[in-house]
Parts: structure tokens; sequence; C-alpha cells
């Protein structure tokens, strides 16, 4: 056996830590706006059966993950509200059952306003989750019913007090840009947001997605230079009240950075299961990323024959470059330049090239221990994000900036 390593492959000394993602893929109702793999819940969803394939799925990737820990879990969707917390407690102690899960893990669930009862939200903080992302999207009735929310703005009011009572450790969804809105309507909302100072608050400026409604009819959305302004103005607000401003849509007040997230764009490794979840993880000598079944029908049914992948893949030593860029130059700070190599395998001089070109420019800090954009490089993430592009098709860049939002789609 030879000694010499092939220098395709990375190598890596210890593991990137590692997420467990659980995919919800059921809402109330479809928004007109959303592009996530969630489902209108007709009739009776198969809750129990879905806790069993989850639990199933788990099962059959363990030996994937062997000696691992786990730093955090974040139940998404799709609407994880919707199960009953006797379902989440059943779930959770599954994967406690199955896989070691580090002492005070972050473990988030994310909620919709419209399913909230005081009762289920207590049930699923005694089941484990101690961090709830709810999402609001807007304070502001008319707005909440422009985004064909099945709630209204007092029941977002009163989910988000009991959240903040129950679990403390809390995160809004709010989303901006939203149809004929003003920088003052947006200023008042933030308002109303901030009066529960919320320790973590998302947002997201709302986009027209392939394969909604929103798209094939579009609402009247305010101009470009509107919705920088309301940008501006928001962040203006945000930073006032103490929070930091840590990656694109993400803001947190001290010590309340998401860590599930923060480990995607830090480019951690994360196990995915559920309806088209995807995973990300790395072994002595390759980094592999899997999709599951993306119809909930359809990964039920490949889950009961044994397999859950739809795709497997190996990522190449000339697109490793590009998928952590993309993750960490979300981050506000970057990330130490030693990360590159600690999580990807490879040294960082096989992005030297792009390393320099984007110092050149003006995009990247020239700073040889830190990987972060200028705010130059913020602004035209695209440009910066181009230079580590090799020779990736589209559909491929896609799939990986969509994962990189944290969220599965
Ligand atoms: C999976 S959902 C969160 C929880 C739950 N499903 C809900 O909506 O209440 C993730 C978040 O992505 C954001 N989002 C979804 N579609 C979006 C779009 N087209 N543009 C911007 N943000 C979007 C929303 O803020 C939403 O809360
Ligand atoms: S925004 Fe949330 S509730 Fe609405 S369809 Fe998407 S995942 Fe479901």
């Amino acid at each position: 056996m030879s000694s010499i390593a092939d220098p395709a492959k990375p190598r890596f000394t210890t593991l990137p830590p590692l997420s467990l993602y659980v995919h919800v893929p059921w809402c109330v109702r479809k928004c007109p706006y959303c592009d996530f793999n969630s489902h209108e819940a007709r009739g009776d969803v198969p809750e129990a059966q879905y806790v069993d394939a989850l639990l199933k799925d788990l099962e059959s990737t363990l030996p994937l993950v062997w000696g691992r820990k786990v730093v955090s879990v974040f139940f998404g969707g799709g609407t994880p509200s919707l199960f009953t917390a006797e379902s989440i407690d059943r779930l959770l102690g599954g994967i406690r059952a199955r896989l070691p899960i580090m002492p005070g893990a972050e473990i988030t669930l994310e909620a919709n306003p419209g399913t909230f009862e005081r009762q289920k939200f207590a049930g699923f903080f005694a089941a484990g989750v101690n961090r709830l992302s709810l999402g609001v999207q807007s304070f502001d009735p008319a707005q909440l019913r422009a985004l064909g929310r099945v709630h209204d703005d007092d029941e977002a009011r009163r989910a988000a007090e009991s959240a903040l009572m129950i679990f403390g450790n809390v995160n809004f969804d709010l989303m901006y840009g939203l149809p004929n809105q003003t920088v003052e309507g947006a200023q008042a909302d933030l308002a109303q947001a901030l009066a529960f100072a919320p320790p973590h608050l998302s947002f997201y400026h709302l986009t027209l997605e392939p394969n909604t409604l929103f798209h094939k009819t579009p609402p009247p959305l305010p101009d470009e230079d509107t919705a920088a302004d309301i940008e501006g103005a928001v962040h203006a607000t945000l930073a006032r009240a103490g929070y930091a401003h840590y990656e694109t849509s993400a803001y947190a007040k001290p010590g309340r950075a998401c860590v599930h997230n923060t480990n995607y764009w830090q480019f951690g490794d994360y196990l995915g299961i559920g309806a088209g979840a995807h995973a990300k993880l790395s072994f002595s000598d390759r980094i592999v990323r899997q999709l599951r079944w993306k119809q909930p029908k359809q990964y039920l049914a490949k889950i009961a024959e044994g397999m859950p992948l739809q795709d497997e893949t190996v990522v190449s030593r000339e697109d490793v470059g590009f998928e952590f860029m993309l993750n960490a130059m979300r981050l506000t700070d970057g990330v130490p330049a030693a990360f590159f190599q600690e999580r990807t395998g490879y040294p960082l001089a096989i992005v030297s090239r792009a390393l320099d070109a984007a110092t050149q420019k003006g995009l990247l800090v020239a700073d040889p221990q830190r990987l972060c954009a200028t705010e130059l490089g913020r602004r035209f993430q695209n440009d910066l994000l181009e230079l580590f592009l090799a020779s990736k098709p589209a559909k491929a860049v896609r799939l990986v900036a969509m994962e990189a939002t944290g969220v599965e789609r």
C-alpha cells in the first residue's frame, strides 16, 4: 500500500462538527410565495408512520456517523409544529437513543403561529426542544392576508408571547419588501417585533420563487429603490436595538446566534433525515452529499423498501472551494482561514488564485488569518463567488445555494 496521499482527495485529521436536520414536509396550507418542500395537509397527515420512517431513516444512516456527537438538532419544514408534542417527544427520544447529542445542544423547532396552542408549545419544551423559530412574517394584519398566511396578527402576538415565556430562546422569521410596503410600514412592523425583544430575528427579502403562485401572478411589490431603503432602515433600527447582523439574513443579541445554521455556514457536517432532506458528511478521504426522496408519499414508500437516498455524490476538488466560500461568505465576520483546510480537507492553496483576484478587486478582506468579504464583496456577492466557480453547471449551483440558506427546499 502506498503511503503517498492522493492530492485529488481530501484528507481529514479531525472531522467537522455534526448537526442533525429533520424535515417535516406538511403545512396547514401552502403559502403563495413559498417554494420549500412543503405540502398542504389534506386530510390526515400520516404522523405516526412518518415518525417511524424518520427513525428508520436515521438508523440506516448511523454507520456513516458512528462515534460522532451531534452539536445541534433542527426540526424544519414545512411546519413541524403541525405535529403533536407526543410525536416530537417520541421522535426526539428515538433520536437520543440512536445518536449521542452533546449536553446542552441547541434543539430548534420551526412553528407556524396558525398551529399555536400553549399546551403544545409547553409539550415541545418538555420533550427537549430548547429553541423555537416562529414564522411570524409580519405583524400587520393586511400583510398577513396578502401573504395568504393561515394566522392573523393577534395569533402571531399570542404565539410570540407564549414562545418567549416557555422557551426564552426564540427566533422570529420576518419578511420585508412585502406587497405595497413603504419604509414607514416596514419600520412600524419591525417596531412591533422589537417590542417582544426576541433574542434572534431572521429577516428575509421576499423573493418571487419559480413554481409559486406569486411567481405566476406577482403582487405589487415595492420597486428596487424602496426595497433598498427598507433594508437600510431595518438594518439601522436593528443595530440600534442591539442586534448583531451576523449573517446575510440573521440578526442576534449577544450569544444568541443560531448554532445550527452557523454550522452550515462554517461548512460543518449535517445529517438530514426526512422527505427531500440534504446531508453533507465528511470521511477521512471524501465529502459526500446526499439527497432523500422529495415527495412525502414516495419517501415513506422508499424508506419501507430500505432505500432512503434519491441521490448521493462525492464533492470534487474542483467544486469544494466554491461550496465552502458560498457558505462562509454569508457570515459578516467570515471564518478563520484555517477552517478551509479543517472543513474541506484540502490546503487553502487550491483556491489561492481566486483569493488573490478577490482581494485585488476589493471583494475580500486582505487578512491572511481570515476569509471575510468586504462590504463591497457582500454587496456584490455573486461577483465574489464567481471567482471560485470552476465549471459547475448552473443547476448544481442552485442546489447548493439553496442549501446554504440553512433550510431545505
Ligand atoms: C420553513 S419556513 C418557517 C416556518 C413555518 N413554515 C412558517 O412559515 O410559519 C421558513 C421561512 O422562510 C421564509 N420564506 C419562505 N419563502 C420565502 C420567500 N419566497 N422569500 C423570502 N422568504 C421566504 C419565511 O420567512 C419562512 O418563515
Ligand atoms: S412559508 Fe412556512 S407555512 Fe408557508 S408554505 Fe412555506 S413552509 Fe409552509
